[in-house]
């Protein structure tokens, strides 16, 4: 009934739908290694030259499938690379979106020739390749998924896994409706639907919807045909009649889905497909019907129950009725929990025979949270200052996929954010060179960072002092040099602070110094001039700056003194040197005058008027 009305609203809608058409949905394809755009044939389909990558080489490739895409170029990515490597692409509108990766093999002969790797889409693993994947013509020579991508990039990510180097071919995005595939409550951008398969029950032959002429909204899907569900009697049925209620909004399925069909026959009622599928997860299942037989030509002649892993999920199906009229397509959708390791879809007639024309099969995906931005960009400074190798990899996201974070980062899940963030880093004795970022403060949830051993220079950017939560730090055994900064002192949670094998010098901040009493360990040994702890030299008096304006200010006035001391002890020098001048020039009244002195001392035992006169005039000689 509420299938009906669904219906009947949407007969209302677009009857009433102005003839306007809707935009061309944003899609975008690369053909991974090519130097130049492609055009593939038939469609003469745009490929654009390889981009957005984050490492690999290009190389030419073989195409493990007929259905992969004519292109003959790859991207592979070899273990030195690093273990994970990604494709960014950015400027990718805010929507919902089919992302198709296919996986290719390198042409070279002594390549091993199937890689097993992983595949991340946004950081949120959908997908781990099998063994054997390049020898099925079916969904295992791609990967495809449903995702909402909401900040405008897209990152595609592919995981080592120690089986060969992972190689891609081609990279698909293309928008499809935001109502798109809505499997109920669960739908939205916390889930991702990974294609399992899709089946295109009766047709003889493998399809994209682009073959049928299928809408471009509808993403491109690639449908497997089936002939027989392996059961005795399958009976496959086709029509050229016009199947009405295909291609609308929001799947746009193509109308020739509904022209085959599969049917069960007297010798065997039951329509039953079975799939191996991985246990303990959810699937969404999608049943597509339209009644295309022509000995059907009312409601009532067929009905079926439909039961999943044995439990009726659909009762009394009865495709003419609930579809409106014969030739008329309608979906039946259902998402299920799968503990084992098959998945059984069974049509049980209960009046004529069972009939089905197409099956999709996705599983269910929670989507992960990443890791906060700031962070993840304070961490991609970090990797281009200290230049950390390649083999880290540091591409995507550090935390998530939660199978595959950043070696030397730790995790950790914040609930306040709903983000991951990086509670710790541990990249001692790798070879790092370099400065160490100011960026590294935007860390703030770090609790130790051990960076020891290695050839890190400058100075220790006093940032540091704003990631409170830091409860160790190693710097030891690099180049540091410069003082230590004040701010570090901030950090009252820190336990360990090794500071030893640097260059630093200057005094070591009081803050921490007074620290060492509260069991902290402390180790500032063997570095070009600390001082001012126990067991440090100590250092000059420590001034304030007042006390250095004061200095300044005195030495200044010194100065000024023994300036003026020194013109005083000059001008008198001078004086005695004219004197001195004056004399020898006037030597012989000198001698006459030191005689009379002399005459004058003598006198002064004499008479005391004599004496007056001639220290009177003695004086007024030497000012
Ligand atoms: C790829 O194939 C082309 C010719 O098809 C050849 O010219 C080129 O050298 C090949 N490239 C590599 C890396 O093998
Ligand atoms: C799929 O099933 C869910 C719940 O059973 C329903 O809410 C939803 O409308 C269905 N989607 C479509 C497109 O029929
Ligand atoms: C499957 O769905 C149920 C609820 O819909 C959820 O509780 C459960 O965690 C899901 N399982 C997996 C593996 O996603
Ligand atoms: C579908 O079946 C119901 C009850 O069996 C009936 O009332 C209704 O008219 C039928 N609808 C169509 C379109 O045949
Ligand atoms: C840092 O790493 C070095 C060398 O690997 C190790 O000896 C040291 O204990 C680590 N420091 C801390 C605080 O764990
Ligand atoms: C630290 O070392 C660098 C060279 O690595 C030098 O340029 C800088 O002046 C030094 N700083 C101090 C404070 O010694
Ligand atoms: C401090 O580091 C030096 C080496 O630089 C080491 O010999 C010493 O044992 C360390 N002290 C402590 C208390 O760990």
């Amino acid at each position: 009934m509420m299938v009906r009305l669904i219906l009947l609203f949407f007969i209302f809608f677009l009857a009433l739908r102005p003839s306007y058409t809707r935009p061309a949905p944003y899609a975008l394809r690369i053909s991974c290694g090519a130097r130049n755009d492609v055009h593939s044939p038939p469609t003469n389909t745009l490929w654009n030259k390889d981009f957005a990558y984050t490492g690999g080489i290009p190389t030419n490739g073989t195409r493990p499938s007929f259905i992969t895409p004519p292109l003959q170029t790859l991207r592979y990515f070899p273990l030195s690379d690093g273990p994970e490597n990604c494709y960014n692409i950015n400027r990718v509108p805010k929507g919902h979106y089919s992302v198709r990766i296919f996986f290719g093999l390198v042409s070279e002969p002594n390549f091993d020739n199937e890689p097993l790797f992983d595949v991340s889409v946004e950081g949120t693993q959908i997908y781990s390749l099998q063994s054997g994947w390049s020898n099925h013509d079916d969904e295992q020579i791609f990967v495809e998924a449903l995702i909402f991508l909401t900040d405008g990039s897209a990152s595609l990510c592919f995981h080592s896994t120690g089986h060969g180097d992972p190689a891609i071919l081609s990279i698909e995005i293309l928008q499809v409706d935001d109502r798109a595939y809505n499997f109920g409550p669960q739908f939205g951008q916390g889930t991702i639907l990974r294609t399992d398969r899709r089946l295109s029950c009766g047709a003889e032959k493998p399809r994209f919807d682009v073959d049928y002429s299928g809408d471009h909204w509808g993403g491109d899907r690639f449908w497997n045909p089936i002939t027989t569900f392996g059961q005795r009697s399958d009976r496959t049925i086709t029509t050229k009649s016009s199947i009405k209620q295909s291609s609308n909004s929001p799947n746009f399925y193509p109308e020739a889905l509904y022209q085959t069909a599969l049917a069960s026959t007297n010798n065997q009622p039951d329509l039953e497909y079975t799939m191996d599928v991985d246990p303990n997860r959810n699937y969404s299942i999608w049943l597509h019907f339209a009644e295309i037989d022509p000995l059907v030509t009312s409601t009532g002649q067929r009905v079926f129950d439909i039961l999943i892993n044995g439990d009726v999920t659909f009762q009394d199906v009865d495709i003419a009725n609930m579809s409106g009229d014969i030739n008329t397509a309608f979906v039946l959708n259902k998402t299920i929990a799968v503990n084992g390791r098959t998945l059984t879809i069974t049509m049980h007639p209960t009046k004529g025979h069972a009939l089905i024309n197409a099956v999709e099969i996705f599983e269910v995906i929670v989507a992960e949270s990443k890791t906060l931005p700031d962070e993840v960009r304070a961490l991609q400074t970090l990797k281009n200052a200290l230049g950390l190798p390649l083999r880290f990899g540091w591409n995507g996201d550090p935390c998530v996929p939660q199978q595959h974070p950043w070696s030397g980062a730790d995790c950790q899940f914040d609930r306040t954010s709903s983000k991951w963030v990086i509670d710790g880093l541990g990249l001692d004795n790798q070879g790092l060179r370099g400065l160490l970022p100011n960026d590294m403060s935007k860390l703030r949830h770090l609790q130790s960072i051990n960076l020891s051993g290695n050839s890190i220079r400058g100075p220790i950017p006093s940032s540091l002092g704003a990631v409170t939560s830091l409860e160790k730090l190693d710097l030891s055994y690099n180049f540091f040099n410069g003082s230590i900064p004040e701010s570090l002192g901030q950090l009252t949670s820190l336990q360990i602070l090794n500071l030893n094998g640097n260059s630093l010098s200057g005094r070591v901040p009081a803050a921490l110094g007074g620290r060492l009493l509260h069991r902290a360990s402390f180790n500032f040994t063997d570095n070009a001039g600390l001082c001012g702890i126990p067991g440090l030299p100590t250092c000059g008096p420590h001034l304030s700056l007042g006390a250095k304006i004061g200095i300044a200010s005195g030495s200044c006035v010194a100065l000024l003194l023994i300036f003026t001391c020194l013109m005083c002890w000059w001008k008198r020098r001078q004086n005695i040197l004219r004197a001195q001048r004056i004399a020898a020039r006037d030597a012989p009244y000198a001698k006459a005058r030191t005689q009379f002195s002399r005459d004058v001392q003598m006198a002064r035992h004499h008479g005391h008027e004599n004496a007056r006169t001639a220290t009177e005039n003695g004086p007024s000689l030497l000012s």
